[in-house]
């Protein structure tokens, strides 16, 4: 039985990790357009991989003014004095020569530029995963546009988890108050990268009232979904009703669970419990390169206390909530930014 934490970008994190040696990974990325995590910027390969091999990047401002409303072209007023906290939208730079973006992940002008920095993340994961190893990737959408106005976007907060940054893509693709469509742009974007994508799950979140506002039903759902390395993964089936006789379906209702720490974007232990009974061997290892208050962790313990089960965070506070978490004793630390 052993946990790791490592506080790391995921691309770098990823590397330190030995090939196949990982039977399941369950996570959950920062989301498209959600500016809550607050993390430093960091490098994501460009294009033209090699060309600043030898000379260093040439960084300039992102094309996309993030703090413009979308729809009005106004800047953005945050009246709520708890948000004074939180640091000005990091616009993100490119590299002109070699394409490389360096910025927050969820904060790119673009969901295809999103979706291949994701692309890029589970490329380290799947060389991590055994041949029977999965993925299992949580992650809701957002509205182009929205929340551009101020407001609480904070736990409990009448916009809790919507995006508070308007966008438009450059391109004019996205208009203000457009569904974004992220979800399924990041699995099809994985899929073509050579996952298998088994299912796509409805996660029902029963209660879940995020009021986005009147003029559209709000929205209670997110998807899972599920990748395998290879076209047979392990995969244990649960019988879900009394009798045994039916198998488990791809809509799950799983209220959202509370958590006391700073950290507002945890998922309930319930929703990692079902994925990891059918997905974790006994004795199996997980990774969760995203890994936050260390959830994955916590449970896979629980389900596996003999496996070997790794999470990668870059925020180093959240590293710190993981490690004081009930039920988890200290967990190591392999290697701490400044
Ligand atoms: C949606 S949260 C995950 C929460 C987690 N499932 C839990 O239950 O606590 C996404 C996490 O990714 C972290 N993160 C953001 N960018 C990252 C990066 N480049 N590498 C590693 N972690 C990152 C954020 O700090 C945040 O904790
Ligand atoms: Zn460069």
């Amino acid at each position: 039985m052993s946990e790791l934490l490592i506080n790391a970008h995921a691309l770098d994190g990823l590397r330190a990790l030995r090939d196949e040696s990982f039977d399941v990974c369950v996570t959950s990325p920062p989301y498209f357009g959600m500016r809550n995590n607050r993390v430093r910027p960091v490098e994501w390969p460009g294009a033209r991989l090699g060309a600043c091999l030898l000379e260093a990047h040439a960084w300039v401002r992102d094309e996309q003014p993030r703090t413009k409303n979308a729809r009005q072209g106004s800047t953005e007023v945050v009246k709520n004095p708890r948000l004074t906290v939180v640091p000005p939208p990091n616009p993100g730079e490119v590299c002109a020569h070699c394409g490389a973006w360096r910025g927050e992940l969820g904060q790119e002008p673009r969901v295809s530029l999103y979706a291949s920095h994701l692309v890029r993340v589970f490329d380290g994961v799947r060389r991590a995963l055994k041949p029977s190893g999965s993925l299992w990737l949580v992650l809701g959408d957002s509205y182009a546009g929205s929340g551009g106005s101020g407001g609480d976007y904070w736990p409990g907060g009448s916009r809790e988890g919507q995006a508070r940054v308007g966008r438009r893509e450059p391109s004019g693709a996205l208009k203000a108050k457009d569904l974004c469509g992220v979800p399924w742009a990041v699995a099809l974007a994985l899929r073509d990268a050579g996952w298998f994508l088994r299912s796509a799950i409805v996660w029902n979140k029963p209660g879940a009232c995020l009021n986005w506002g009147p003029d559209r039903p709000t929205s209670g759902y997110e998807f899972v979904f599920y990748f395998s390395k290879t076209a047979h993964p392990f995969y244990r089936d649960v019988r879900t009703v009394g009798d045994g006789t039916c198998r488990m379906r791809d809509v799950w209702t799983i209220p959202t669970e509370p958590y006391k720490g700073a950290h507002y974007s945890t998922f309930p232990r319930a929703l990692v419990r079902r994925i990891l009974s059918l997905a974790l061997p006994v004795g199996g290892n997980a990774l969760d390169p995203f890994v936050g208050t260390g959830t994955t962790l916590l449970v896979a313990r629980e389900l596996a206390p003999q496996g070997a089960h790794v999470g990668i965070e870059l925020n180093a506070d959240y590293v710190k909530q993981a490690q004081e978490r009930p039920l988890l004793p200290p967990l190591g630390v392999l290697f701490e930014y400044p």
